[in-house]
């Protein structure tokens, strides 16, 4: 147990699901900005923000998140959109995610958190990965107004990123990869049902649900490795724990985006039609700097792992409230990792199985 073995632990979410393009972004981490043929790729904080904030971006181009959104059939879908449509979505969801709705779902979430949770303290062993999910889950089906089973909708959610994200991968396309995707994606429509119709509602499922199963067991894995539970305890050091937490995993570590004109990025010119690879884990030091409780980044530093500008992510507020209370509910237990596995399909890196038992 220690700082080293939380660090080791966690890097393992992407050896071994996604060990080919870390292993290209580790060898290309030296520079802010290094191009390779038509691919730009971004690690300096500032040359991250600008990508997002001063680059124009074509949102809906092939190997995109919009256009991974486009795949699901969810178009008009936050992501892929500009200019009013997209103001429009975003006021349309604001509400939902601002502090008010955050403290209306609450409740939501911490219900599922008690009664998942309660094993430990019979000192039964709890996967925190179904826990994550069936939060998530139950989350965004009242952030939607819709009744389905919160584990199905998480489950559909999380077929459906994964398998719109192989759709969109650069190179030759993969037989059926376009036919998968769509089937996922009805079956996601058909849970959500006539309320969670059209591209806002599916998309908020499939971002919701997937960053937070990836997050959250990553977020408590990290806590029991380093032993960090009492600054989850307290109050006073939970929110910069939360923080530090969220920077160092990075829990959407790559946007993949496309460029719509040409501008310049850290003295390297970027041309209509150039990928960009825009690396959040980079730009937030993840690689370099440990947590840290006692000296945590800037804010300003921390919340670029939720990106920048008019599209940046409507749903922080929410995962950190989430994160805030998993933590808070995990602390008195002083969990340990019992066993853990890799999902190796998921969207994002993140668990498969992360088991823990009270430590007391
Ligand atoms: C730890 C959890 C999360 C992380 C790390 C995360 C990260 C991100 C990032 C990096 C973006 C792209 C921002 C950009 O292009 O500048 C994004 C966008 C988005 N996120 Fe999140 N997110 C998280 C949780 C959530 C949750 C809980 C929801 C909703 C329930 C959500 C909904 C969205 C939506 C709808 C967008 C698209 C916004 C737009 O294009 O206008 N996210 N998120």
């Amino acid at each position: 147990m220690g700082e080293r073995a939380a660090r080791r632990r966690d890097r393992r979410v992407y050896g071994r699901a996604h060990p080919v393009l870390f292993a290209v972004l580790g060898a290309a981490r030296g520079r802010d900005v290094v191009r390779v043929g038509r691919t730009v790729v971004v690690n300096g904080a500032q040359a991250y923000k600008e990508a997002l904030t001063r680059v124009p971006l074509d949102r809906a181009a092939a190997g995109t998140t919009g256009g991974a959104v486009r795949e699901l059939g969810a178009g008009g879908g936050l992501f892929d959109e500009e200019g009013g449509e997209h103001r429009g979505s975003r006021r349309a969801v604001a509400e939902g995610l601002g502090a008010a709705g955050v403290e209306r779902l609450r409740p939501v979430w911490r219900a599922v958190l008690d009664r998942r949770l309660a094993p430990l303290a019979a000192g039964q062993e709890v996967d925190l990965v179904p826990l994550a999910r069936e939060m998530a889950g139950a989350t965004v089906c009242a952030l939607l107004g819709v009744v389905a089973p919160p584990e199905a909708v998480a489950e559909a959610a999380g077929v459906a990123a994964a398998a719109a994200v192989r759709a969109e991968l650069p190179g030759p396309r993969k037989p059926f990869a376009g036919r998968r995707a769509a089937e996922a994606a009805a079956r996601l429509a058909s849970l959500l049902g006539p309320e969670g119709a059209g591209g806002v509602p599916a998309v908020l499922a499939v971002a919701g649900v997937n960053t937070t199963v990836a997050a959250v067991p990553r977020a408590a894995a990290w806590c029991a490795e380093a032993g960090w539970w009492a600054y989850a305890e307290a109050a006073r050091t939970r929110a910069a724990l939360v923080s530090e937490l969220l920077r160092a995993t990075a829990p959407s570590p790559v946007l993949p985006r496309v460029a719509a004109g040409d501008a310049e990025l850290g003295g390297c010119p970027v041309r209509r039609g150039d990928r960009l690879v825009l690396v959040a884990r980079h730009a937030v030091l993840a690689h370099r700097l440990p947590p840290d409780v006692r000296d945590p980044a800037p804010p300003a530093v921390a919340q670029l792992v939720f990106g920048a500008g008019s599209h940046a992510c409507p749903g922080a507020r929410l995962a950190r409230a989430q994160l805030d209370d998993v933590l808070a509910a995990l602390a008195p237990y002083r969990p340990a990792v019992v066993r853990a596995r890799v999902d190796r399909r998921a969207a994002l890196p993140g668990w498969r199985t992360l088991v823990v038992r009270s430590g007391r």
